[in-house]
């Protein structure tokens, strides 16, 4: 039955760097999801011509979420729903889907690496047509309408059966329950040399991928395991959980504890990689050694000529900001068009629409190509083990292979977390005014080059944009500064670390960077603002 249901405004919908991501409770406010939906639907014209693809990654809420979503769309007259088997679809997986299929949205529920469960955090990450998250224009406008909506359509019935395949029709909406996973395999299949791949399992190549019971675990074990022939076992934690059997699906050295226990022991698998919950994010890791992911990407790049999809060359490659400059190196050196874009995988976006780039990365392990308009855990991991089977060389020797060509930048990300929203405000806001004297300035053996917000200015759609700090050093050092955008409470101040070396590659990267911290939170005054004297994560 159709209903118009009254609806209040809430003043809080505004979507970040990951669509709207808040904690699992505020979500559940009676209404609170039903108003963003509906006001993401008031922005979209002809919605009885329009297909999106909907699924999630398996946490707290996305079952109820995706089934309040059903409702909505058959009572907006949406035409189309493709829906992941038990509503399930990785973030990757969700845009191969959108684009081969051409249709004009997708909706994930996730909160991507966030932890879940009701205590933890739910989200909606919201693409359009182009494949990838929608413009700032678009959000801004869906925002505007949150804050004054009135009413949502809502068609009250049961609940669907998401768990078989199936093609349906209620009332205008058609409904097309797909399988999650064998789309995507086949994406890979068409990039990647699986043969290759094959033949370095069946050498007894080993490998343990975690999934951190998120939504890559039907994913990874198909491909990896029933596909590729990796032991069984190989994937650990495979089985999405609502609460993610209490893990944090964040792949990095402080949150993969498992992961890295197993890595860290002499009998390691040969290969350990991890993805965050949506599948987006990647971590890459040897027996006992560990790939910065601003090292991957450049690495990645290096290699680009040995995977069929890119062996007759790609376009360009980017990086975002605040990721070292590994990659431009190699750029240069391959002679590719680089660019570097603010934070966001949307900035990428425009640029492969562009045939500008091919490749692209972020620092916060997230990897990816022109293949899908997404970042893509499962593909950065079929890359590594397609370096690895045509080299025959371990991780560890790659990356050290790497640093002896082009040098070693030490790198690492410094968090503080949990600060009060006026106080990281006031301390970026004073920092900018504060960058024009610093040029020339000397602080130990560092003397500033250069001290600047970062501006883009996109060559497609002529936006500028400004995020984030820089002070940069004589030697190639960089500090940059930045406030999260994709947290649910509060606010975070990420500082960025790089220090490069051309001849020094075997330092642990903490020593080699403790000078610059000690710097970079004098300059930014970090512990008289903010009373923490030291981050709460680094990675
Ligand atoms: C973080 C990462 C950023 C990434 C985003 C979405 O955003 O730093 O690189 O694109 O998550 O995965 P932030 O919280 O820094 O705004
Ligand atoms: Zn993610």
């Amino acid at each position: 039955m159709l209903q118009t249901i009254q609806t209040t405004p809430f003043s809080d919908q505004k979507m970040g760097t990951g669509g709207l991501r808040k904690k699992t409770k505020v979500m559940m406010q009676p209404h609170y999801f039903e108003n963003f939906i509906q006001s993401i639907f008031n922005t979209i014209e002809n919605l009885n011509k329009k297909t999106f693809v909907v699924g999630g990654d398996g946490r707290f809420y996305n079952e109820i979420a995706i089934q309040k979503f059903i409702k909505m769309a058959i009572a907006n007259n949406v035409s189309k729903l493709i829906i992941g088997q038990n509503g399930l679809l990785s973030t990757p997986a969700s845009s191969n889907i959108l684009l081969k299929y051409k249709t004009d949205g997708g909706f994930v529920f996730s909160a991507s690496h966030n932890p879940g469960g009701i205590n933890g955090d739910f989200g909606v990450k919201y693409a359009n047509e182009t494949g990838g998250q929608i413009p700032t224009s678009i959000s801004d406008k869906i925002y505007a309408i949150s804050k004054t909506i009135t009413e949502f359509k809502f068609y009250e019935m049961e609940d669907i059966d998401l768990s078989q395949l199936r093609k349906f029709k209620i009332e205008n909406t058609e409904i097309e329950i797909i399988d999650s996973v064998k789309d995507y395999v086949e994406m890979m299949q068409n990039i990647f040399d699986f043969e290759a791949l094959k033949n370095l399992f069946a050498r007894g190549f080993t490998m343990k991928f975690d999934a951190f019971n998120a939504v890559t675990g039907p994913y990874a074990q198909k491909i990896f395991e029933d596909i590729l022939g990796a032991a069984k076992g190989s994937v650990i934690n495979y089985n999405p959980l609502p609460d993610f059997g209490g893990k944090h699906p964040d792949p990095n050295l402080t949150y993969a504890t498992e992961l890295l226990e197993i890595m860290n022991t002499p009998n390691s698998p040969d290969f350990g990689a991890a993805n965050d919950g949506d599948g987006d994010r990647n971590m890459i890791l040897g027996r006992n050694f560990f790939v910065s992911p601003s090292d991957s990407l450049a690495i990645l790049t290096d290699y680009h000529k040995i995977i069929p999809a890119y062996k007759n060359g790609i376009y360009g490659v980017a990086k975002s900001c605040p990721t070292s400059t590994a990659v431009e190196r190699v750029a240069k050196a391959l002679n590719l068009p680089y660019y570097e874009v603010p934070t966001g995988w949307k900035y990428f976006v425009n640029l492969m629409d562009s045939n500008r780039i091919t490749l692209c990365g972020e620092e916060s392990f997230g990897t990816g190509s022109s293949h899908i308009r997404e970042k893509d855990g499962i593909w950065a991991v079929l890359f590594w083990l397609s370096i690895i089977a045509k080299t025959g060389m371990s991780v560890e020797e790659i990356t050290r292979d790497h640093w002896k060509k082009y040098g070693r930048s030490y790198y690492l990300r410094f968090d503080f977390e949990g600060l009060e929203t006026e106080v990281a405000d006031k301390l970026m806001q004073d920092l900018e005014a504060k960058l024009p004297k610093l040029a020339g300035l000397k602080f130990d053996d560092f003397k500033v080059e250069t001290a600047h917000p970062f501006v883009y200015n996109d060559p497609v759609d002529k936006s500028s944009t400004k995020n984030g700090l820089i002070v940069k050093f004589e030697d190639g050092s960089r500090i940059v500064y930045r406030l999260s955008g994709t947290g649910s409470s509060g606010a975070t101040l990420r500082v960025y670390l790089e220090k490069y070396s051309k001849n020094r590659l075997n330092e642990a990267p903490r020593q080699m960077l403790d000078n610059l911290l000690a710097i970079a939170m004098e300059i930014a005054e970090i512990t008289q603002r903010t009373g923490k004297k030291e981050a709460d994560i680094v990675t």
